[in-house]
C-alpha cells in the first residue's frame, strides 16, 4: 500500500473536483464512476458539467498519468492499492426531507470487502445526516476488526469556483477517531498554506458543522431578502442597506446580496435535511422552516407585479435572461428560473428563455412546459418581449447598458432579479426598471 494513492467514488461536483485537485497536487488518483456514458467522456478528459478550469486540470492529470477513471471500486482498488477511499456519491433528498444513504452504504460495502493488512480510511465527503459517520464506523469495526476507519471530511466548495475553493480552502474539517483524522490530515498539508485552519473534531460535529454552515449562509440571504421586501414597500434602496450591513465587521460582507432567493443542489436540500433531523430528535425547527418557505416565495418576487402590469397573459411575451441557479455553472437545480418559468407558463404568458451555459439542462427539465421559446442569445431573447426578468447575473447580462437595451428591447419593463443592472440609466432611457428591494 502506498499513501500517495487514493480513490474517489463518484464523479459528481465534489468527487470529480476532489479527485482532479488531488491529482494536480501529485497524488495518484482513481475516480470511480458507474455511469458508462459519463465514464467514456471522463476518460477523454471531458467534464460532464460546466465548471471553469476543471476540464483543463483533468486533462493535465490524465496526461501526467496521475488521474484515471474506473467503472467500479474493485478494479480501481486492484490497480491502485490505495489507503484512502473518498466517498463522494450523491445523497439525494427523500420525499420526507431525509437524505437517502443508499449509495454511501453501497460504497462502504465494497470498501469493506477489501482484504488488507494495513489500515484503510473511508473518507466521507458526501453531505450526510448527522450520525452517519458514527454508524458506518460501528459497521466497519464489526466487519474489519478495526482495519477500516471512517473519517468525515465535509466539503465547502461552491459551484462555479470549485477548483480554487478546493485548492485553497478557507479551512479543512475532519471528524472521527484522532489517529484516523491525523492520517487523512496529511493529505491536505499542501492545500493548507498560510496557516489556514485544519479543524479536527468528532464525526457528529463535522457533519452538523457542514449543515450549519449552509443553514447560516442561507439564513443571511433570506434575512437580507426579508429586509428587501420591506425596503421595496417603504421606498428604500437595498443596495445602500446592504452596504450599511456589510461595513459592520460583526456582520461581515458576504452572502448579503438580495435577489430572487437561493437555489442549487445544496442550500435547499440541506435545510430540508436539517428540518428533518430536528424532527427526528424532537428539536424545534421553526427558524429553518421559515427560511425554506420564505425562499420559495422569494423566487416569485416579481410575479404579482407582472400580473398587475400585464393583465392579458396571452398577448404578453416575457423573456428570462439566465436559467442557471448562479453564474459560471450550467446547473439549474432549484434555480429560481424554474419556479418563474412554471408560474408564468401556468398563468398563460408566452415565455422566452436564454442562458449562456444551461440551455441543455433547462430544456431537459422543461419538457412539461410546451411551446417555450429557446433562444440562442440575449438579443434574440429580448426581441418581441414586453418584459424581461434578469434571473442569473451572468457577466454578459451585467454588461447590458441602457443603450444596448434601447437597441435590442422594444418592451417596457425590466425586472432585475439580482440588482446588477444600471437602474437609474435604464429609467432615464424610458424603461420601467424594478429591482429587488429598490423603490
Ligand atoms: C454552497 C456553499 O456555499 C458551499 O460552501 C457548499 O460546499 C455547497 O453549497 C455544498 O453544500 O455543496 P453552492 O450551492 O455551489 O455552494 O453556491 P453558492 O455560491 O453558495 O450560492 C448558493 C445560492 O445562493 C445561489 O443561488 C446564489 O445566487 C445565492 N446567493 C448567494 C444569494 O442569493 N445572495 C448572496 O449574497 C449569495
Amino acid at each position: 500500500m502506498d499513501s500517495d494513492r487514493l480513490i474517489v467514488v463518484g464523479a459528481g461536483y465534489v468527487g470529480l473536483v476532489a479527485g482532479t485537485c488531488f491529482a494536480s497536487a501529485g497524488y495518484k488518483v482513481g475516480v470511480v464512476e458507474n455511469n458508462a456514458q459519463k465514464l467514456l467522456s471522463l476518460k477523454e478528459g471531458i467534464c460532464p458539467f460546466y465548471e471553469p478550469s476543471l476540464s483543463e486540470l483533468m486533462k493535465e492529470g490524465i496526461n501526467a498519468g496521475k488521474l484515471k477513471f474506473y467503472a467500479d471500486q474493485k478494479s480501481a482498488i486492484q490497480e491502485l492499492n490505495p489507503n484512502f477511499i473518498f466517498c463522494a456519491v450523491g445523497t439525494p433528498e427523500s420525499p420526507d426531507g431525509s437524505a437517502n444513504l443508499k449509495y454511501v452504504e453501497e460504497a462502504l460495502k465494497e470498501s469493506l470487502s477489501i482484504e488488507t493488512k494495513e489500515d484503510l480510511y473511508f473518507v466521507l465527503k458526501s453531505t450526510v445526516p448527522v450520525g452517519t459517520g458514527k454508524k458506518l464506523q460501528e459497521i466497519a469495526q464489526e466487519k474489519t476488526n478495526g482495519k477500516l476507519w471512517v473519517v468525515n471530511n465535509p466539503e465547502f466548495l461552491r459551484e462555479g469556483t470549485a477548483v480554487s475553493d478546493f485548492i485553497r480552502p478557507e479551512r479543512v474539517v475532519l471528524g472521527g477517531a484522532p489517529e484516523a483524522v491525523n492520517a487523512v490530515a496529511k493529505l491536505y498539508e499542501s492545500f493548507l498554506l498560510n496557516n489556514r485552519p485544519l479543524i479536527k473534531t468528532d464525526s457528529t460535529s463535522a457533519e452538523l458543522g457542514k449543515l450549519a454552515a449552509n443553514l447560516m449562509l442561507a439564513s443571511r440571504i433570506s434575512l437580507v431578502n426579508q429586509v428587501a421586501r420591506l425596503s421595496s414597500a417603504t421606498g428604500g434602496n437595498i443596495r445602500a442597506i446592504e452596504r450599511i450591513l456589510q461595513t459592520d465587521s460583526r456582520i461581515g460582507s458576504k452572502y448579503l446580496y438580495a435577489g430572487l432567493g437561493f437555489g442549487g443542489s445544496c442550500f435547499p436540500k440541506d435545510i430540508k435535511n436539517f428540518i428533518h433531523l430536528c424532527g427526528v430528535h424532537g428539536v424545534e425547527s421553526s427558524i429553518a422552516q421559515s427560511i425554506d418557505t420564505f425562499n420559495d416565495e422569494q423566487k416569485l418576487f416579481f410575479m404579482k407585479d407582472i400580473q398587475k402590469e400585464f393583465p392579458n397573459p396571452k398577448e404578453t411575451t416575457i423573456s428570462l435572461l439566465g436559467l442557471a441557479f448562479k453564474p459560471d455553472t450550467d446547473d439549474i437545480r432549484e434555480s429560481p428560473a424554474l419556479s418563474i418559468a412554471e408560474y408564468l407558463y401556468n398563468a398563460g404568458y408566452k415565455v422566452k428563455v436564454y442562458d449562456p451555459k444551461a440551455m441543455g439542462n433547462f430544456k431537459a427539465w422543461a419538457k412539461h412546459l410546451k411551446d417555450l421559446s429557446y433562444c440562442s442569445n440575449a438579443s434574440d431573447c429580448l426581441k418581441d418581449a414586453k418584459a424581461v426578468i434578469l434571473v442569473t447575473e451572468w457577466q454578459e447580462f451585467q454588461r447590458l447598458s441602457a443603450d444596448k437595451f434601447k437597441s435590442l428591447f422594444k418592451g417596457s419593463h425590466i425586472y432585475d432579479g439580482k440588482n446588477v443592472l444600471a437602474g437609474e440609466e435604464l429609467k432615464k432611457a424610458g424603461f420601467t426598471y424594478k429591482g429587488i428591494g429598490q423603490s
